[in-house]
């Protein structure tokens, strides 16, 4: 029997992407299942020459494979994340930042969050203008439908885990946006009876998940709220550098139509081709893919093989370490096999 086979939109990037794509190829080997990468090339060089083209064919290609996987992209004159969360209206970012063993980290607490921000709107639609000299307005927009589309994801992602979610914002004062937020959450978790759910104003909840991580789980709010909060987290993790997300598109119904996996860092520039890039974050946003295509298996295995192996001291160099991106990735790929091979069944008399 052949093995089951998905296809992946693979959008290929600047700086350490090339070698990033190279450790994916790796260790997709190594699973049970076959990915069958369909590549489009969004380097820097291939994207001035070829202009919108580029971003007609990556819409093409991921609404047809529903899934894909970036790797990082110099941001130029245009930054491709920008464009391709308007583009296929990914309206949702969802980002776990969790303490990763053997990553050395300031704060000493366990904390382990995921973050789900709605992606449009806030402040962030409108750069504002000035008025007259001494001044300046922006406009603060938050939308009915990719609030309901967070919550639901939110909360359906609290149901499969047992996790409870905690909503903040500051609704006590920005009445009109985050009360909004805040109606549109109440409303949706109605649907979600045995989901656990609290709200917290957004200022306070930054001092308690200091004081006690362990008492927040997911998180949802808007989208500055949700920059803010995902690096502030992923500073008390110690790895701003190896975090990955998932960027979501929905449907009518608020299913998943779309969803684009992604390293948090960049291309790394300075130690661009010289197998020193960590391949953990990208490896990580693969783990959330797999997961995303009904492989649940793989994707915790690809998750949990890779960071047993960073808390068993097998590092690349940013990390302490001595490993390589190849000698990394070729022990992650082993690990994950042996996980994953089918065990030997009893003999029958
Ligand atoms: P960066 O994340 O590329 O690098 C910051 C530092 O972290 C560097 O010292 C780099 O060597 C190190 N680093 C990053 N990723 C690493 C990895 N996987 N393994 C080992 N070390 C790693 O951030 P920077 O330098 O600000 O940006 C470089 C370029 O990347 C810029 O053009 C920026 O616009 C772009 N960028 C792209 C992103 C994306 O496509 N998602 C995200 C962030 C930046």
């Amino acid at each position: 029997m052949g093995r089951p086979t998905y296809q992946v939109t693979e959008l290929l990037g600047d700086g350490i992407g090339t070698e990033l794509s190279r450790a994916i190829h790796t260790l997709a080997e190594a699973l049970p299942i076959r990915l069958d990468f369909i590549p489009v090339d969004l380097a820097l060089e291939n994207r001035r020459a070829r202009g919108q083209a580029v971003y007609d064919e990556v819409a093409e290609a991921i609404t047809a494979t529903r899934v894909a996987l970036k790797h990082p992209t110099i941001t130029a004159e245009e930054s491709p994340n920008a464009v391709l969360r308007r583009r296929l209206d990914l309206s949702v970012i969802h980002r776990p930042v969790y303490t990763i063993p053997g990553v050395p980290t300031n704060f000493r607490r366990e904390l382990d969050l995921d973050i789900v921000r709605v992606a449009t709107g806030g402040t962030y639609d409108d750069p504002g203008r000035m008025i007259g000299e001494d001044a300046a307005v922006s406009l603060r927009i938050v939308e009915r439908r990719p609030v309901c589309e967070a919550t639901r994801y939110a909360f359906a992602l609290a149901r499969r885990t047992g996790k409870h979610v905690t909503s903040a914002s500051k609704y006590t004062i920005q009445r009109g946006t985050d009360g909004l937020f805040e109606s549109v959450v109440q409303e949706v978790s109605r649907q979600y009876p045995e989901v656990s759910h609290r709200t917290e104003l957004f200022d306070a909840l930054l001092g308690k998940i200091i004081m006690a991580p362990e008492r927040f789980q997911i998180v949802l709010v808007l989208n500055e709220y949700g920059d803010f909060l995902s690096d502030m987290a992923c500073g008390l993790a110690g790895s701003l550098g190896i975090g990955a997300s998932a960027n979501l598109g929905f449907d009518a119904a608020s299913v998943v139509r779309v969803a684009l996996f992604d390293a948090a860092h960049g291309t790394a520039p300075d130690i661009a081709g010289k197998d020193l890039a960590n391949p953990t974050a990208i490896f990580l946003a693969l783990a959330m893919l797999l997961s995303q295509i009904g492989e649940i298996d793989a994707g915790h295995t690809v998750k949990t093989a890779t960071l047993d192996l960073l808390r068993q001291g097998v590092r690349t160099r940013d990390l302490g370490g001595e490993e390589s991106t190849e000698t990394f990735t070729a022990a992650v790929a082993a690990e994950v096999s042996r996980r994953l091979a089918p065990r030997p069944q009893p003999a029958t008399r």
